[in-house]
């Protein structure tokens, strides 16, 4: 098969650590062309992903783009749509996402896969506030409406949070690690950046199997006490859970968060509603990405891949 005749898939957001996971799988795999969206064309993040062959398109994820991205989805077999992190009172992520599916339509893209969450409003009957959740549930909703064929992933919480938000602190001789969930509550944790590709790698490979189905990306289930004994048994560092999940803990250790009540309100339902109701409603087969991909990383083959420590970690934004 010649380059040109290789499918060619459009990746928005593939500088993200969801979307460079995707990219850096789909070329590596020599099956797909990929055609990379971004802001910024000469970001080390997009001058990677040139030199491993994408071809760069600059789009930026704003409303009022429809153009720019039918442009940009021209001649693709596939997108993969993602929404960027958007903190409340900004409300424009659903918008933002019914208008990437809504040019793959008019671009005549083949197979759309959309990163989605589940519909927190819904399921808890308006009494959780998590809208980064329920808004991408709508984007779905809204695709499922569409004259094209399409699948969803919802990826479990990141092992990154702790590495790039919630970040440990030393306090003596011991490593506290402030977590956003109660310390006995497991729940089911990835790493974005090595597991999301397979999964689209798998469903781009096989658009019919997959079209109109939620898949699950999830590493582990694990608690926040088990990931500590885990990071104490792999690193060798004292290190203690501290709580981050009530108000007055998050607070304690992120007080930069009360500047924005809106999304300490945000952070606090969706942990609710992980807690009350589970992060992942009960249909879906939480094993399912992991037996796809047997190498998905758990914890403890996180830390010793990455090697982390405690120390803060950008991932190149
Ligand atoms: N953290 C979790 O536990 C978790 C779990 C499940 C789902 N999610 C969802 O995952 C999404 C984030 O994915 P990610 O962590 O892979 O993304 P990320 O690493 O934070 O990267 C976001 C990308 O979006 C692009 N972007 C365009 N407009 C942007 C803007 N206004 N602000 C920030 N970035 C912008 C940037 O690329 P350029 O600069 O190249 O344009 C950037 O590479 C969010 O929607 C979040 O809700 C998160």
């Amino acid at each position: 098969m010649s380059a040109d005749e290789k499918p060619l898939i459009a990746i928005v957001g593939a500088t993200s650590k969801q979307g460079r996971s995707v990219a850096a799988t789909l070329l590596q795999s020599q099956r797909f062309r990929v055609r990379a969206l971004t802001r910024k064309k000469d970001s080390p993040e997009a001058l990677r992903l040139e030199e491993r062959g994408a071809e760069i398109v600059i789009v930026p994820l704003e409303l009022g783009r429809q153009k720019d991205l039918v442009a940009a989805f021209k001649g693709a077999d596939g997108a993969f749509l993602m929404t960027p992190p958007i903190a409340p009172p900004e409300t424009i992520e659903a918008p933002l996402g019914r208008q990437l599916a809504d040019a793959a339509v008019e671009a005549g893209v083949g197979h759309i896969v959309f990163s989605t969450l589940e519909n927190v409003d819904k399921i808890t009957n308006g009494t959780k506030y998590a809208p980064h959740f329920t808004d991408k549930a709508r984007v779905a909703d809204h695709i499922r409406g569409l004259p094209i064929s399409h699948s969803f992933v919802i990826l479990a919480f990141f092992y990154t949070n702790l590495l790039e938000y919630y970040v440990p602190r030393m306090e003596g001789d011991t490593l506290l690690l402030p977590v956003y969930l109660p310390e006995d509550f497991r729940a089911p944790f990835v790493d974005p950046l090595t597991a999301t590709g397979p999964v689209v790698l798998e469903i781009f490979s096989n658009p019919e199997r997959y079209n109109g189905k939620t898949l699950p990306i999830v590493g582990d289930i694990i608690s926040p006490r088990e990931m500590v004994e885990t990071f104490q048994r792999v690193t060798g560092l004292k290190a203690a859970y501290r709580n981050a999940f009530t108000r007055d803990g998050l607070l304690h250790y992120f007080p930069e968060f009360a500047a924005n009540e809106l999304l300490v309100r945000e952070l606090l339902g969706m942990v609710e509603y992980a807690v009350d109701y589970g992060y992942f409603g009960k249909e879906h087969d939480l094993e399912w990405s992991r037996r796809l991909n047997p190498g998905t990383l758990n914890w403890e083959h996180y830390l010793r891949t990455t090697g982390w420590r405690g120390d803060k970690r950008s991932f190149g934004l």
